[in-house]
């Protein structure tokens, strides 16, 4: 599929920002020259997938597309148990509202935003038990999603088993960088919740990539087959939730699966209100047969080694103009340090969203702020959560961009970086949700902005 870009001037970003309240997300997509927003949902499906969603089983029970998927899972992960779902957060949805009740403490790396949404909105508590090396962009570790088990006994002496429903380990961790979570881990937070009768579910939107790094970088796996290491690293967890417009290279689309058959039951009951009868859950039979293709294609080494590498080239442009990056670069993205990139800007008013919008002036690329706005507020005190890592985001859709776009990407990025000096204001909140924020808060410049 070829689509046409939308370029633009200077002047006319500055009206659209304006008009757009300083939200990115607010931007038309015609307002965009290239579109680094998120890699969910915006990748590019293959012939094959495209000849699925034509031969796609629109049955309402049974179709052909649901078994073509669910064996797929199966064959991958090994979980028997497969609930479709619209997306990643109806999962977390339809799977919380089983395990996750008011009080619970649910302890797990950097969870996701809308992981810990769905989390908070039933009145439980999110504990991001992420190593300390994720929050220092300049230290290198190979493994920077990697769950610290000092800090998970910590939260079980503290509150108990009782009120730990479960453990989420989310694979990459998006929150932390796009950062994997080694297989010794996994065995090890396996270990520490068989210690604790404990179930594990993995928060999966990003587990080709997850087991790429393994392959790539742990002792051990150079020689194993992605599938099998994907088989090694599911073998770890009790179920998944997966937002399957990452790794699944489909627009829309998600899943439960899970090794228990009494906890699928359970959950069929949410899924069946929620998102739809279990054969189709949210979505049609076409998508379902263009997800099965897509999570094999997904899960080959080739399609992992040229999606990585590509983001890894930006990384690398970036770090050959000194500026400051998360290290070692992410699967789907490459994080810049905000704060270290416009240290004059207070940390009131915004650092990495000011730094995305800057970019968005500059070239009328759309990045995303991984920083205060999306940290949102503490539900008691409603103050600020200042996040240890203020980051800018320039996720990268799979198989759309070339590398002469992560050139372009890269040069005025630079550019931006040329003038850090006199960007020293950000910007204020005018209006904000009570929960997650990010996507629709309303900003006015602060002072006088470099704008
Ligand atoms: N978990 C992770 C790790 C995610 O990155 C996302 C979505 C979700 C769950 C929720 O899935 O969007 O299908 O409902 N991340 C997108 C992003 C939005 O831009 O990183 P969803």
């Amino acid at each position: 599929m070829v689509e046409p870009m939308h370029s633009s001037t200077r002047l006319e970003r500055e009206k659209w920002m304006k008009d757009a309240k300083f939200n990115l997300f607010n931007l038309k997509s015609s307002q965009v020259y290239i579109d680094l927003l998120t890699d969910s949902g915006t990748g590019a499906m293959s012939q094959e997938q495209w000849s699925a969603i034509m031969s796609g089983d629109e049955s309402y029970a049974g179709s052909a597309s649901f078994y073509d998927l669910k064996n797929t899972i199966t064959d991958l992960t090994g979980f028997e148990y497969v609930l479709p779902t619209h997306q990643g957060r109806a999962a977390e949805n339809v799977l919380f509202s089983v395990m996750v009740k008011s009080g619970d403490i649910v302890p797990g790396n950097a969870h996701f935003d809308t992981t810990k949404g769905h989390i908070e909105f039933r009145k439980a508590t999110a504990f991001d038990c992420t190593i300390d090396e994720a929050a220092d962009t300049s230290i290198y570790h190979p493994f920077k999603g990697n769950l610290d088990i000092r800090k998970l006994e910590n939260i079980l002496d503290v509150y108990g088993k009782d009120r730990v429903p479960m453990l989420i380990v989310t694979v990459t961790c998006n929150s932390t960088g796009g950062q994997p979570v080694s297989m010794q881990n996994l065995r090890e937070v396996r270990e520490f919740a068989n210690k604790y009768e404990l179930p594990i579910i993995f928060d999966s939107a990003r587990f080709a990539e997850n087991a790429y790094f393994i392959k790539e970088r742990e002792e051990g796996y150079a020689d194993k087959d992605i599938r099998e290491i994907v088989r090694e690293m599911f073998s770890y967890a009790d179920g998944m939730t997966m937002s399957a417009k990452k790794d699944g290279i489909v627009n829309i689309g998600g899943f439960i699966a899970l090794k228990d058959e009494k906890l699928y039951k359970e959950a069929s009951t949410f899924n069946i209100m929620f998102e739809g009868y279990l054969s189709y859950g949210g979505m049609a039979g076409r998508d379902m047969a263009a997800l099965a293709q897509g999570l094999r294609e997904s899960t080959t080494f080739s399609f992992l080694e040229s999606r990585i590498t590509q983001v890894h080239y930006l990384g690398k442009l970036l770090k050959d103009y000194d500026i400051p990056v998360q290290e070692p670069f992410g699967g789907h993205a490459i994080f810049i340090d905000a704060l270290k990139f416009i240290p004059k800007v207070p940390k009131e008013e915004y650092v990495g969203q000011t730094l995305a919008i800057e970019l968005y002036l500059e070239s009328g690329v759309r990045a995303v702020e991984i920083g205060t706005l999306l940290a949102d507020r503490d539900p008691e005190t409603r103050e600020n959560r200042y996040p240890k890592l203020e980051l800018v985001r320039l996720a990268i859709p799979r198989r759309v961009y070339t590398n002469l776009h992560i050139e372009y990407i890269a040069a005025a990025m630079k550019n931006v970086y040329d003038r850090r000096d006199k960007i020293t204001r950000g910007y204020l909140i005018m209006d904000e949700a009570p929960i997650m924020r990010h996507f629709t808060v309303e900003l006015e410049k602060a002072g006088d902005s470099s704008l």
